[in-house]
């Protein structure tokens, strides 16, 4: 007799209001500035998986070779039959490089995109029929808690894809202490972080030449256009994306093509040429300064992994000393 896959869901999304207030919010502020959590809508996150797939983007590639060759090594330290959450689940692709060696009692994808999530989790449970999967739908970026949480169970933490990279280090300290507290005394993290490097190599992975990631960046006005019925022309922005090497980080931005207005719910909103909107920070650290700062929120550096042209880190910590 086969199993049935078991999947149970959990919708704690965020009311419309938050990206409408978040939207009117961001365009008033100086500079202005949308948070990067509203870029996965259900085409957002197609795009996302495309900006993973092309030539220029190595982040994903190396973090998934990393967790290929370490996946031993990373279960020895976790023990078998662990509790698996993973905030920003997206596709859930990565995950799987882990769940044959890692043997979880459980998963727990975590995502702000709930269609896209519920189809991943569905997936997941069809593919590993032994494994429970408990699918909640959150904006992760808002104090986290556990919509399943078995006693006595380790808990293994997973975050790839140098998602941290999004905050300011101030905020990633704060949400990496939160962490701890989800994790436990018992419990674990694993983290991918993108490495500092050539400007030339980071701006090339911003700036992929079919145009993805552009496309990735603009749809933020598509869906501000269609979700809010606001009067703008997307094709009156463009992308532009390069690395700040003082502040240690990929900026990216919408650029007003010329002086325009937008309207949303009866506000006016005046833009000169070639003023921006800040989408998104994608922060890089050396190995040293992402321990520092783990540390400083109460984790314990017990592995790191890096390719061999330095590209990417992935780090092992436990709570606490
Ligand atoms: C998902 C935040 C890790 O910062 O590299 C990719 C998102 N933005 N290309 C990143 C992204 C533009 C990505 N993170």
């Amino acid at each position: 007799m086969s199993k049935m896959p078991a999947v149970y869901y959990y919708d704690e999304h965020p009311p419309e209001a938050d990206f409408y207030a978040e939207v009117i919010d961001g365009l008033k502020h100086r500079p202005r500035r949308i948070s990067p959590k509203f870029f996965y809508d259900e085409r957002g996150s197609e795009l996302f998986d495309a900006i993973c797939r092309t030539e220029e983007y190595y982040p994903t590639r190396t973090e998934q070779a990393l967790l290929q060759q370490h996946a031993g090594e990373i279960a020895g330290l976790i023990g078998e039959r662990c509790l698996l959450i993973e905030p920003g689940s997206g596709n859930s692709e990565k995950v799987r490089l882990l769940l044959d060696v890692l043997h979880p009692s459980a998963y727990l994808p975590m995502d702000i995109s709930r269609d896209f999530l519920y189809q991943a989790a569905d997936q997941v449970a069809q593919e590993y029929p032994w494994l429970e999967v408990h699918a909640a739908c959150v904006d992760f970026t808002a104090p986290l808690s556990l919509p399943y949480c078995p006693p006595a169970t380790r808990k293994l933490i997973f975050f790839p894809g140098s998602s941290i990279g999004n905050f300011e280090p101030e905020q990633a300290e704060v949400f990496l202490r939160n962490l701890t507290s989800v994790a436990g005394a018992q419990g674990s993290l694993l983290i991918g972080v993108d490495l500092k490097k050539d400007p030339a190599i980071l701006n090339a992975a911003y700036n992929d030449r079919a145009g993805v990631t552009a496309a990735f960046n603009l749809n933020l006005l598509h869906r501000i256009r269609r979700e809010l019925d606001a009067e703008l022309d997307p094709g009156l922005f463009e992308h532009d994306a390069w690395y700040n090497d003082t502040l240690g980080r990929v900026e990216m931005h919408l650029v007003s093509q010329q002086a325009q207005q937008l309207k949303i719910d009866g506000q006016l909103f005046e833009f000169d040429k070639d003023e921006t909107i800040h989408t998104e920070s994608s922060y890089k650290y050396t190995v040293e300064e992402f321990i520092d700062l783990a540390g400083r929120a109460g984790f314990t550096s017990r592995q790191v992994w890096t390719d061999p042209d330095n590209l990417f880190s992935l780090h092992y910590f436990d709570v606490g000393d």
